[in-house]
């Protein structure tokens, strides 16, 4: 029987490449997202690549009754809660927007849940828990650092609230994703990520530069104890992370879990600096990138990239596109927003 799955969040960036990804596995998809940090032309993009005429519901997840309309219209199984704020400076600066928004929406779609007896839930958490970790890679069995910002908290606390439930609802599976760092777009340029203001990430930041949007990239430090000095991250194509929660309610729906409430690192398994990735971006897209070397970011990691073998070996997933090719794909989505 046809699956459906509830994408609450569906209309932005990892949400929106997940729906399509859901459909092209042949799942039926219904996208629940209040636009608070999109428009709707992730859901549009969405439509015009699968040629589906995917469900939209504009709904706050945190409208507990409004939110219950969705579980009453449509017969889903199983969620993957993406709905939430991410910007982590903005957290600490407002930690109550944070709070409220991330933790209410999520425990409303568990309390929604057991009240209509539905059963897999996919959570969007972060390689952010894991803060400086003392050993690399880090595994899932790699302990938590206390979280050094609101967002962090919350991905913590929402991480623990699954568990919890998981483990006193029987009527509950859930995975947690803990994302590293999505970047690129859709091959299409149909999809892709929609920074609102100045970009926070490295990413669009190049990629608004490249595009005249920005006047110069500001690389944050060159001397960390790295190779070339600059900050390691484990850059994650967003198309292979969407792909990885197809699989991750798969396994729920066919249930093949090992236990009930299950933990996976999403990455590729590479640390690549800053320098790296600039330079890369410049090769692929044949451009030159305005860039110069400024002061560390407060709160940044030295170096974090996954062990990536729990989720290759249960879920059968690996990150499978070059980083030349996400990269490309970035610098395509921009130029379709930028109408170059
Ligand atoms: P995004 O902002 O593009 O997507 C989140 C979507 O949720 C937006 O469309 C927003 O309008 C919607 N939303 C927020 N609060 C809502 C609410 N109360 N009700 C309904 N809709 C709501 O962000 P994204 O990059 O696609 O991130 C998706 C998830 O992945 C988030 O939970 C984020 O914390 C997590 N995550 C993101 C990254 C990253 O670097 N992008 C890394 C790790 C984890
Ligand atoms: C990557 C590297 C910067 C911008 C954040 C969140 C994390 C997760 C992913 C949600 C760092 C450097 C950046 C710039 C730069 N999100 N940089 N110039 O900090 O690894 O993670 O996004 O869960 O929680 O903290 O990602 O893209 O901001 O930075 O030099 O203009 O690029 O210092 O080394 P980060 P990022």
């Amino acid at each position: 029987m046809k699956q459906t799955v509830l994408v609450s969040g569906g209309a932005g960036y990892i949400g929106s490449h997940t729906a399509v990804e859901l459909i092209n596995a042949g799942f039926d998809v219904v996208i629940a997202d209040n636009l608070s940090n999109s428009d709707m032309s992730g859901v549009e993009g969405v439509r015009k690549i699968t040629g589906i005429d995917v469900p939209f519901v504009n709904v706050d997840c945190c409208d507990t009754e409004a939110f219950r309309k969705v579980f009453e219209q449509y017969e889903f199984d199983s969620i993957i809660h993406f709905a939430a704020f991410k910007a982590v400076g903005e957290s600490v600066a407002d930690p109550m927007k944070y709070y409220h928004n991330n933790l209410l929406s999520f425990m409303n779609v568990i309390n929604l849940m057991r009240e209509f007896n539905r059963h897999n839930i996919v959570f969007s958490s972060s390689a952010t828990v894991y803060g400086e970790a003392d050993q690399l890679p880090v595994t899932e069995q790699t302990p938590r650092k206390p979280a050094t910002s609101a967002y962090g908290n919350t991905k913590q606390m929402c991480e623990d609230i699954l568990r919890d439930s998981v483990n006193a609802y029987e009527s509950l599976n859930g995975i947690a994703l803990r994302y590293f760092n999505p970047i690129g777009a859709h091959p299409s340029a149909l999809i892709g990520e929609l920074p609102r203001g100045v970009p926070q990430n490295l990413v669009p930041f190049i990629t608004q530069t490249a595009a005249g949007v920005r006047e110069c990239l500001s690389i944050f430090g060159d001397d960390y104890p790295t190779p070339d000095g600059s900050c390691l991250r484990d850059y994650i194509d967003v198309v292979d992370l969407a792909k990885a929660h197809v699989v991750a309610i798969a396994r729920m729906v066919d249930g093949k879990s090992k236990t009930r409430y299950e933990i996976f690192n999403v990455g590729t398994g590479n640390g690549v600096s800053v320098f790296e990735l600039v330079r890369g971006f410049e090769r692929v897209n044949d451009l030159k990138l305005n860039y110069k070397v400024a002061p560390r970011r407060p709160g940044d990691v030295v170096a974090i990239w996954a062990d990536t073998s729990l989720a290759n070996e249960e879920l059968g997933w690996k990150a499978e596109r070059s980083l030349d090719d996400t990269l490309a794909s970035a610098w395509a989505w921009e130029k379709h927003v930028r109408g170059l």
